[in-house]
């Protein structure tokens, strides 16, 4: 027994020595240590068998063989591991000097986005805050807080999306409604600039989206008057088209605004003369604008004896189409890269 013992000793290490991978090494310890027919396993059970005396001596021995075949696998075991941990380690390596691959396809601002941003900074710097609203909206906000019951012709003007099933619900025509919204929220004094998407169901042309942006503002405090409008509608027009750009206010009714106006700037190709684009007038329409009326000063919470205010929209994307001399407004929404890549 204790030169059988011996012996399987000497074969199991000299196996372990030449044993080649993960796999190997557990078929090895199987047919060493095995539960049920591990050799070692067998032979250590036979001990039972023995006399006391012979069990001590015998027993003694194949306790340490059991114990060094068990550390010769555990070794092995941790070797694998190593070899793996840095195979790994070199497979994951990175060369942080290599220098970067150029960039391909790099993204820009839309030209909406960047007559936006630049209007924000404009207004920010006359004191205005940038507020947002729904563009999901209801009937009340975007047409009744505004004056504008139901089956007044005024609606004509704004045809919609409408949410099936939700009557009340539609996709705002105009970013005014965020007027009452603001209102009541913010109380006054206020002022502030709304920026955002609206929706028409429009048979569209060059001049005209079914979405498209407007930037609505909005002015009430004590001792507002025309002037203040016109003062910041101007400082706009200067800002964006140049110190020599004019504006002119024309009567327009606006059920929300008294008195309303439609202002308009000269034409940025020919500055006045009259071109194509402005169709020989000389002057090109850009906003809405008007002193807010008092029903939607209530609306909105605030007592009409005691403050005023003005509102205007511009439509954002004319803006856009007028900075850039670009002449058919479905452009800009056409996902054209052609188009785009110009900006
Ligand atoms: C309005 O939408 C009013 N809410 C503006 C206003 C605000 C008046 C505050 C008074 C006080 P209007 O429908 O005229 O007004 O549109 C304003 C601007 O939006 C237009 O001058 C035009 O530049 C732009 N606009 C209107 N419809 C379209 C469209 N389908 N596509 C592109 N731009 C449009």
């Amino acid at each position: 027994m204790q030169e059988k013992l011996q012996q399987l000793k000497t074969e199991a290490l000299t196996a372990l020595n030449s044993i080649k991978d993960k796999l190997q090494l557990e078929e090895l310890e199987t047919k060493l240590l095995g539960r049920k027919g591990g050799q070692l396993t067998e032979m250590l059970k036979g001990l039972k068998d023995l006399s006391e005396d012979a069990k001590r001596q015998v027993g003694q021995l194949a306790n340490e063989v059991k114990k060094s075949v068990e550390e010769a696998i555990a070794n092995k075991k941790k070797e694998f591991v190593q070899q793996e941990m840095s195979g790994l380690l070199e497979k994951e390596y990175i060369d942080i000097t290599q220098p970067a691959l150029p960039a391909k396809n790099l993204g820009h601002l839309h030209p909406n986005t960047i007559i936006q941003n630049d209007l924000e900074d404009l207004f920010t710097s006359m004191g205005f805050a940038v507020i947002d609203g729904p563009e999901l909206e209801s009937d009340y906000y975007n047409f009744t807080a505004l004056n504008i019951p139901e089956n007044h012709p005024a609606r004509d003007m704004q045809d919609t999306f409408y949410i099936k099933g939700h009557s009340d619900w539609l996709m705002r025509t105009q970013t005014s409604p965020v007027q009452v919204r603001a209102m009541q929220k913010h109380g006054v004094p206020l002022r502030v600039i709304v920026p955002g998407k609206c929706y028409r169901n429009e048979a569209t042309d060059p001049r005209h989206e079914h979405t498209f942006y407007q930037l609505e503002g909005l002015v009430v405090d004590k001792d507002i008057n025309f002037s203040h409008l016109k003062g910041v509608l101007e400082a706009v027009a200067k800002h964006l088209y140049g110190p020599k750009t004019q504006i002119r206010l024309l009567p327009k009714f606006y059920p929300f605004v008294e008195p309303g106006v439609r202002g308009e700037v000269t034409c940025f190709l020919c500055e006045g003369k009259g071109c194509r684009v402005c169709k020989q007038t000389g002057w090109l329409e850009i906003f809405g604008a008007g002193m807010v009326h008092p029903s939607v000063l209530k609306e909105g919470g605030v007592d009409p004896n005691v403050y005023q205010g003005f509102a205007f929209g511009f439509g954002l994307t004319r803006l856009v189409m007028l900075k850039y001399g670009i002449e058919d407004i479905r452009l800009l929404e056409s996902g054209n890269m052609k188009f785009l890549e110009q900006f």
